[in-house]
């Protein structure tokens, strides 16, 4: 098979990126290691920028979306016993976000690559990038007993944390950051009623708690746990009544809670592998980076690669202009480090270290305090929970 751009990885960022190109005439390939049915059994964080959104339509994937989604115009931090919330409208200069499951975007990408026909193979076996600090590179993959080589003239590692693309990067070139916090999140879904119309984060001396939500009979609770923990440790009554004691007394009495329809553990790192590009293969999301979900720029940031690799590509065949390719690490590299910024930020705000000492508690107070008393601290959450530019 020849195309001209070989993407290895289904996960949303690979998908939206052949998809883009797709539109604009480019050949692509998406080449998934799972089954649709078992990319599609994921369930992630549910909080898209303003300008994911906008990709989202511009790649004909957005009418769900902007049907079904639920536009928020702020979210809210409980501490202390109260109740303060951030104005992302105010102060980023009217911008949103949209609360739309991640499960969902991959499900409408799927079903638009469908539509256009696009090239997506599932199970694929082995896959293996080749010769891609040459002119041609290739890849290779195995479906049953017969191995496909795909020629092309770029390939895409859209393949996640765990992906091949990242590997195949030589170790004297690439450097890795690393940063793995000593809790998880137990996260649950369940058909109820959302205790709150928006998101509210919970800062509690027992751990964190995220109150979310997938629309407003479909909710979303996580608590921190530590890392030894299990699932199975967990009824959905122990929940419950863990993540009561941790909300403000008015939302505990307002929470409904019911059975779950789902229940597990993530655990909370941070990751940046530099440089995203190696001779002819581009990485994006995952495969070059992860966030802990706290402030949920996982996704986000996933896009806003494959916004510059979509107009570098586009420069490339179009215009016989490489500078966006030549420039797509550095360029995705610097937004990148501002998520991570503000991922650790929400991260050491609103969580109980088990190593801390009472200094980083009055730290963690003033932070705090500091952000809900001045508007400048508010514009600087509000801007970076709504997105950056891209
Ligand atoms: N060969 C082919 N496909 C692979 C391989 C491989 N060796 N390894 C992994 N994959 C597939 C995975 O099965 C998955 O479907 O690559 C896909 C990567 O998808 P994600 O992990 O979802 O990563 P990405 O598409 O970059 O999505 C961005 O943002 O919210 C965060 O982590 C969250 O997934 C989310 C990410
Ligand atoms: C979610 O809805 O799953 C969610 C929301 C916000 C976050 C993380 C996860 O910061």
């Amino acid at each position: 098979m020849k195309v001209q751009v070989c993407i290895i990885g289904g996960g949303p960022s690979g998908l939206l990126l052949s998809q883009l190109l797709h539109l604009r005439g480019i050949d692509t390939v998406v080449l998934e290691k799972y089954s649709r049915e078992h990319v599609l059994a994921r369930i992630r964080a549910g909080v898209l920028e303003h300008g994911f959104a906008k990709l989202m339509r511009e790649a004909q994937c957005g009418e769900r979306m902007d049907r079904e989604g639920e536009i928020h115009h702020g979210f809210n931090i409980a501490h202390d016993g109260r109740v303060d919330r951030v104005d992302l409208l105010k102060y980023s200069g009217g911008n949103s976000v949209m609360v739309y499951g991640q499960t969902e975007v991959t499900r409408d990408l799927y079903e638009a690559r469908d539509r256009l026909g696009g090239k997506v193979i599932h199970n694929a076996e082995d896959v293996t990038p080749h010769d891609i600090a040459s002119d041609a590179p290739y890849v290779t993959y195995r479906s049953g007993e017969e191995t496909v080589r795909v020629d092309c003239d770029y390939v895409v590692g859209a393949d996640g944390f765990h992906g091949v693309s990242r590997k195949s990067i030589p170790k004297h070139v690439l450097r890795e950051y690393e940063k793995v916090y000593p809790f998880g999140w137990l996260g649950i879904l369940s058909r109820t009623k959302p205790v709150s119309s928006e998101v509210v984060y919970v800062k509690h001396e027992r751990g964190f708690a995220l109150c979310s939500l997938r629309s407003q009979v479909l909710s979303r609770y996580y608590i921190q746990v530590p890392l030894s923990d299990k699932p199975e440790n967990w009824s959905d009554d122990a929940f419950w009544t863990e993540l009561k004691r941790r909300l403000p007394s008015e939302l505990a009495a307002r929470l409904i809670t019911g059975p779950s329809i789902e229940k597990s553990i993530a655990p909370l790192g941070s990751f940046v592998a530099e440089p995203m590009r190696y001779g002819r293969l581009f990485l994006a999301g995952d495969a070059a980076h992860r966030v802990p979900p706290t402030g949920a720029r996982g996704l986000n940031t996933a896009a806003s690669d494959v916004y510059y690799l979509y107009h570098a590509l586009i420069d490339h065949y179009r215009k016989g202009d490489d500078s966006g390719l030549d420039s797509y690490s550095e360029k995705a590299l610097a937004r990148v480090w501002k998520a991570q910024r503000f991922s650790w930020w929400m991260t050491m705000l609103l969580h109980r270290f088990p190593d801390r000492v009472s200094y980083d508690d009055r730290l963690q107070e003033t932070e705090m305090s500091y952000l809900f008393s001045s508007e400048t601290a508010m514009r600087l959450v509000a801007e970076n929970y709504v997105g950056l530019p891209f």
